[in-house]
This record gives structure tokens, C-alpha cells and sequence, in this order.
């Protein structure tokens, strides 16, 4: 089943949420350096989400100073406006909650006509029945382990068991589907969210909050393989 888990496959996506904005194309630059795989770009609207960020002009800005893709987190209600706006400056995956949007499968082909990558997110609380319809058209399920709004906050732990029930849908559909988790991610977690099924895996505070980017992200990287070690051995071994 973990064939789409294959060693060196995984990501390490940096939040730049919790990143010092007043230096932000530095924090990209030296994030990039330090071995992320890709720049998670949280964008929230004080509306779906009690909260204000970024929008396209930074993310049009930070383009030319990163070859890193750009995983564009939508946390805005309504939706599809915004899309168009973020794929010209220049993001490469476009993840929203289908609670934001009025027509799921419309947004979805959006994201595609604009010639970027659709996800699809998941609130702690929201089943994945959503996927129901829609595992086919995506490249990505992206599982919230904590709700949405906030850097900072705690891991809640139903989330692996979503995660799990998330790959075991991935690996059926026979389509090569991301499965990234976002919230709370520590070195101290992060196997288990490998375990559970995790490919890629969202950390802010965790890597920004530290002296050592590459650091954190050489544990989490040691922390990724022997989770996905752990769910590859006999359940008599575990
Ligand atoms: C929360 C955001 C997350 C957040 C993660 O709404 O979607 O991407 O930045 O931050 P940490 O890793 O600090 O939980
Ligand atoms: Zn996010």
C-alpha cells in the first residue's frame, strides 16, 4: 500500500506564517537553503477565519526570490475569486476547504484551468466524505491537525486516524495523490503522522521558532523515515 511513500518522496512544507515578516524574503531564502522541499503560503481573510495574512501581492513578490513550488493554503470564503489572482503570482498548489466554497467540483477545475495544482482540506471536525466525488480531480488532501486560524497551536491527535483512513483512499484510487498534514507538527510528532500515512507535512513555528532551520528539518526528515518504517513492519513487530 505505501508505494506512493517510496524513500525520498516525502516533503517538508515551511510555513511562512510564523516567519519573521519584517525579513521575509530573507526567511524564504534561508528556509530554501536549509533544505525545504516547499513554502506553505497560509492565506486568511478574517472572515472563514479569525485571522489576517497574505494575499497574492506577497506571494507575487516572494515568486522570483525561491525556486521552492508554492503551496497556496486558501483559508477565504468565498473562493473561487482569489484563484485566479494567486495563480498569476505564481503558486503551484491551490488548497481550499470545500466548506468555502459554493460549488467544490467548480473550484477544483478552476485551480486546473489556471494551470495550478487543486487540494482539498480538511477540517478536524470534517469527514472526509467530500472526497467521495472528488479524489479523482485532486492532487492533494490536505488533513488540518489543528483548526484553522492560527501558528502555534497544539497537535490534536484524531487527525492520524483520518490520515490513516485518508491513505487508504489514496491507495485505492490508483491516482498519485499528496497527503499532507498541517498543524502542530514537531520533531517530536512527525513520525506519527508518517505512520498514520503523511507524505508531506506542514511546520511553522516548529522550524521558524528554532535557531536552526536545517536542523529541525534534518530530525524531522530522521523522525519521517522511521514512522514510515514503523507503519511498513508486521503488526506483530510493532
Ligand atoms: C494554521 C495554518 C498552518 C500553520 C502551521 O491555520 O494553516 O499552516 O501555519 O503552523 P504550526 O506548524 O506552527 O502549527
Ligand atoms: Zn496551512
Amino acid at each position: 500500500m505505501l508505494a506512493a511513500m517510496a524513500a525520498g518522496t516525502f516533503r517538508i512544507a515551511a510555513s511562512i506564517l510564523s516567519a519573521d515578516f519584517a525579513r521575509l524574503g530573507e526567511e524564504v531564502r534561508a528556509v530554501e537553503a536549509a533544505g525545504a522541499d516547499l513554502l506553505h503560503f497560509d492565506v486568511m481573510d478574517n472572515h472563514y477565519v479569525p485571522n489576517l495574512t497574505i494575499g497574492p501581492l506577497v506571494c507575487a513578490s516572494l515568486r522570483p526570490r525561491t525556486k521552492l513550488p508554492i503551496d497556496v493554503h486558501l483559508m477565504v470564503k468565498p473562493v473561487d475569486r482569489i484563484v485566479p489572482e494567486f495563480a498569476k503570482a505564481g503558486a503551484d498548489i491551490i488548497s481550499f476547504h470545500p466548506e468555502a466554497s459554493e460549488h467544490v467540483d467548480r473550484t477544483i477545475d478552476l485551480i486546473r484551468q489556471h494551470g495550478c495544482r487543486p487540494g482539498l482540506v480538511f477540517n478536524p471536525a470534517t469527514p472526509l466524505d467530500w472526497l467521495d466525488y472528488t479524489l479523482e480531480l485532486i492532487d492533494m488532501v490536505l488533513i488540518m491537525s489543528v483548526n484553522p486560524g492560527f501558528g502555534g497551536q497544539q497537535f490534536i491527535t484524531t487527525s492520524l486516524r483520518k490520515l490513516a483512513a485518508a491513505r487508504a483512499r489514496i491507495d485505492s484510487c490508483g491516482r498519485a495523490v499528496r497527503l499532507e498534514v498541517d498543524g502542530g507538527i514537531k520533531v517530536e510528532n512527525i513520525h506519527q503522522a508518517a505512520e498514520a500515512g503523511a507524505d508531506t507535512f506542514v511546520a511553522g513555528s516548529a522550524i521558524f521558532g528554532s535557531r536552526d532551520y536545517g536542523k529541525v528539518m534534518r530530525e524531522m526528515r530522521q523522525q519521517i523515515e522511521s514512522g514510515h518504517a514503523a507503519a511498513r513492519a508486521p503488526s506483530a513487530s510493532r
